[in-house]
């Protein structure tokens, strides 16, 4: 579905990414991991049209995006849930996941509130909060279901739990988890390594800008090189 070949991107003179190369099938679930700076977010962010392709190539669905304008590669299905958690703080719930819909065009708004409501029933109950006052858990619920909204073919996620509590990080995952059942294909960006691990099928290791190693997200585990450099007591390295 999603093919990245030798992907770089440079910020005038900084180097962010540098030959990047993984593909990601229909139906998968994929995890970039990596310490801070190693260029995650840039290379997601190349992937939706918001950060300079410097040379490379990006395919979705066979098609060449990269060059492409974000809101034609949106369109076309490519959801980003960026780093942060930008909720409309002065809209509510239900208004700020109307948002997400925007790419569609067709079909019924309520139909797709439903939909999200049924994976994500706390929203339902606070569908008419501000969303400025929702907990960083809840916020990070909505921005994610202000993506499915849209009906992505991927999903690609920016370190979903960041700054989160580790029983919201575990709802945040167990609902990735569903997702993926139903066939979501997922590529999801996390320094939280231990839990990118468990949840991928495959993960690639970026460090400063280059893919340092890739494979089975259990071969990975396995490695006494992943285990220390990644795993070992600090998650967040
Ligand atoms: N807009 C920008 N302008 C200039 N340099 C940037 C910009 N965005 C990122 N960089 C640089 O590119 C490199 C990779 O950054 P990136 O944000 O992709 O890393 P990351 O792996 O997502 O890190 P983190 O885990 O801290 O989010 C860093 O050296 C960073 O300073
Ligand atoms: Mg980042």
């Amino acid at each position: 579905m999603l093919n990245v070949q030798s992907l770089a991107v440079h910020y005038g003179g900084i180097v962010a990414v540098r030959d990047v190369s993984f593909a990601v099938a229909r139906g998968e679930c994929v995890a970039i991991i990596g310490p801070n700076g190693a260029g995650k977010s840039s290379t997601l962010r190349a992937i939706s049209g918001l950060a300079p392709v410097t040379s490379g190539s990006i395919e979705f669905e066979g098609k060449r995006i990269d060059g492409l304008p974000a809101h034609m590669i949106a369109r076309l299905g490519v959801a980003q849930v960026p780093e942060g958690r930008h909720v409309f703080g002065p809209l509510t719930v239900e208004d700020n996941l109307l948002l997400g819909r925007s790419r569609l065009g067709t079909g019924k708004p309520a139909d797709g509130l439903e939909r999200v409501y049924s994976v994500m029933p706390k929203l339902r109950d606070r569908r008419m909060q501000k969303a400025g006052s929702l907990s960083g858990g809840e916020q990070q619920m909505l921005v994610i279901g202000r993506a499915l909204i849209g009906e992505p073919k991927i999903l690609m996620l920016d370190e979903p739990s960041m700054g989160l509590a580790p029983q919201i990080v575990d709802a945040v995952f167990s609902l990735l988890d569903g997702l993926r059942r139903t066939g979501q294909t997922i590529l999801l960006v996390e320094q939280n390594a231990t839990q990118a691990l468990e949840f991928a099928d495959r993960s690639i290791v970026l460090n400063v800008g280059e893919v340092r190693m890739a494979g089975a997200s259990s071969d990975l585990r396995a490695r006494s090189d992943v285990v220390s450099a990644y795993l070992g007591g600090t998650e967040h390295i």
